[in-house]
């Protein structure tokens, strides 16, 4: 997909702020510093349209992008991580469901993990609320430039079983370094619109 605009609008902190033009939305979830804003940053090919770091907790409100004035792309606070407030963390968890819940305009949402790690109990936990609330998503594991060719076949396939019992779930792989899975998950998101 050609990207001639890519437009940050606002970052929420409540659904009050969440912006108006009906567009369809992705929300891009995971852990803290699974590379989230990377991953957007990448697809849309823009080295610093979203704010990434390498510490943890970058990411504190929904931040809400315009691309190409066809696709709203939201950037979820990471969950998972350990070292804020429980105040803050309860906050967070609070502004992902409400938004997930209620925002009527989200297509799918993309669940990002790390390719070289086992998926947690909180990925895993996701998914099946995700399922619960009757939400489209699909698994992306991203990272994957940092692994060989070999582990990375053995991790997709870890990967596809920790989510599905009968490991046939899709999970695309991507690297934001080199953005190898970028046509993929564009096409995966062009098929959602012909459903
Ligand atoms: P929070 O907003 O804190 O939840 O983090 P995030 O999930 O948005 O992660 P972010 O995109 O900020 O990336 C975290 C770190 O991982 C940064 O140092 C990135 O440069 C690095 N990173 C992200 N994606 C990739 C990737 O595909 N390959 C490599 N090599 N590094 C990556
Ligand atoms: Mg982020």
């Amino acid at each position: 997909m050609k990207i001639v605009k890519a437009e940050f609008l606002t970052g929420a902190v409540s659904p009050k702020q969440y912006p108006k033009q009906p567009l369809p939305e992705v929300a891009f979830i995971g852990r803290s510093n699974v590379g989230k804003s990377s991953l957007i940053n990448s697809l849309v090919n823009r080295k610093k349209l979203v704010k990434t770091s390498a510490t943890p907790g970058k990411t504190q409100m929904i931040n809400f992008f315009n691309i190409n004035d066809a696709w709203m792309l939201a950037d979820l606070p990471g969950y998972g991580f350990a070292r804020v407030p429980d105040s803050v963390k309860k906050h967070w968890q609070t502004l992902i469901e409400n938004y997930l819940q209620e925002r009527d305009t989200l297509e799918s949402v993309v669940l990002i993990v790390d390719i070289r790690r086992k998926p947690t109990e909180l990925d895993l936990h996701m998914k099946d609320w995700l399922q619960q609330v009757g939400l489209e998503y699909v698994v992306v594991a991203t990272k994957a430039d940092k692994l060989s060719q070999t582990e990375r076949q053995q991790q997709m396939k870890k990967i596809k079983q920790a989510f599905s019992d009968d490991g046939q779930r899709t999970v695309l792989m991507y690297s934001s370094k080199n953005n190898n899975g970028r046509k993929e998950l564009w096409s995966y998101f062009q098929n959602l619109q012909k459903k």
